[in-house]
């Protein structure tokens, strides 16, 4: 059954035209990898605000160093694309330090988005827009259902929601082909501890490599859903193949807690580095998530197939291979 879905997948995207909105990320660069992988013709569009070009290195793709908001560039862009991946994005803070300009990137580059596939909708296949599971804030229920009521605690949040609202707008009042999928604090290679935002496994990798004290904000008893970045990559190109109109939970389905993720990455490495303990941070302060799955299971027909160790391990591993490149 796997190999069939990887054909039809290959057939999809072999020889088709697909922008990626912030491919130089760290998402978007293992997106574009794959997507390559499937014979796909790739135009990226980034600003390099916290992307990078050695993300990309090695991969035949056209790279526009350009903005989301700029709506007569994104409209060029998609005149000659089928699939369009937006995943550019201002992350969540230096969104609470800007929230204007968040707004203007992180929803005004969205309807630029979807004014351009609008326009240009006989020959648009897809457009998949990434989310956010921030958008639940403090889950009243875990795990976590697409359709559960969401609280928005930032204005990142606030802009993932309402980009993802305009979406579904687009959808229903103009059958743009929409599909979203809400991500799950995804790791794995490309997430730079060198982009000062990059997540808490990065960050943890790095610390433990420099035998440097891992920073846990709180009690460290905080759980988050860890999404290996392959897995998230591979239900977001199934979410550009099924039916429009829908949004999928992307996680692992699984609940680690801070201090139990610290401690497997200090074992994993066998470093000396022990766990500082510092306040809770204004943002994203939510006690526990998790997700529930089972919707991307039976639609995509994917599951998450790589679990938290051997996630580590691999990302692990990019981060020794970088530095051998270093030396
Ligand atoms: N990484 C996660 O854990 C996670 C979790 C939930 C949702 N997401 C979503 O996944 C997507 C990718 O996130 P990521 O983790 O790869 O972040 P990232 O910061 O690595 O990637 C975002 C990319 O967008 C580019 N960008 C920013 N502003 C831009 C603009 N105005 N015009 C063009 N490009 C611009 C950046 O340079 C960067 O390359 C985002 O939409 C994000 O909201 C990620």
């Amino acid at each position: 059954m796997f190999v069939q879905r990887n054909e039809f997948e290959v057939e999809s995207f072999r020889n088709a035209n697909i922008l990626v909105t912030g491919g130089a990320g760290f998402v978007g660069s293992n997106l574009v990898r794959r997507l390559v992988e499937l014979g796909a013709n790739v135009t990226v569009l980034d600003n390099f605000f916290t992307g990078f070009k050695e993300n990309l290195t090695q991969l035949p793709v056209q790279i526009i160093d350009g903005d989301v908001e700029d709506g007569e560039l994104v409209k060029r862009l998609v005149q000659t694309s089928e699939y369009v991946f937006h995943l550019a994005v201002r992350n969540i803070i230096v969104s609470t330090k800007e929230p204007m300009k968040d707004f203007l990137t992180n929803v005004g580059g969205t309807l630029n988005v979807l004014q351009a596939c609008l326009a240009e909708k006989e020959h648009i296949k897809r457009l998949v827009y990434t989310s956010s599971v921030s958008i639940y804030g403090n889950a009243k229920y875990l795990p976590i259902n697409e359709d559960d009521p969401k609280t928005i605690l930032n204005p990142y949040a606030a802009s993932k929601l309402s980009a993802e609202n305009y979406c579904m707008a687009y959808f229903e009042t103009y059958e743009v082909p929409v599909s979203i999928v809400r991500y799950s604090n995804v790791y794995g290679p490309n997430q730079r501890p060198e982009n000062p935002y990059c997540g808490v496994i990065s960050k943890f990798i790095a610390s433990a490599f420099s035998n440097s004290p891992l920073t846990v904000y709180g009690d460290g008893e905080q759980t988050r859903d860890f999404t290996f970045v392959d897995d998230a990559v591979d239900a977001t190109v199934r979410a550009a193949i099924v039916s429009p109109g829908l949004v999928f939970n992307v996680g692992s389905g699984v609940e680690t807690s801070i201090n139990s993720l610290a401690s497997t990455v200090i074992s994993i490495i066998g470093s000396k580095s022990s766990v500082q303990y510092v306040d809770k941070r204004d943002i994203d302060d939510v006690r526990r998530r998790v997700l529930n799955i089972d919707l991307a299971r039976r639609v995509l027909r994917w599951s998450p197939s790589t679990s938290l160790i051997p996630g580590l391990k691999k990302t692990i591993e990019w981060f020794e291979s970088k530095k051998d490149e270093q030396q």
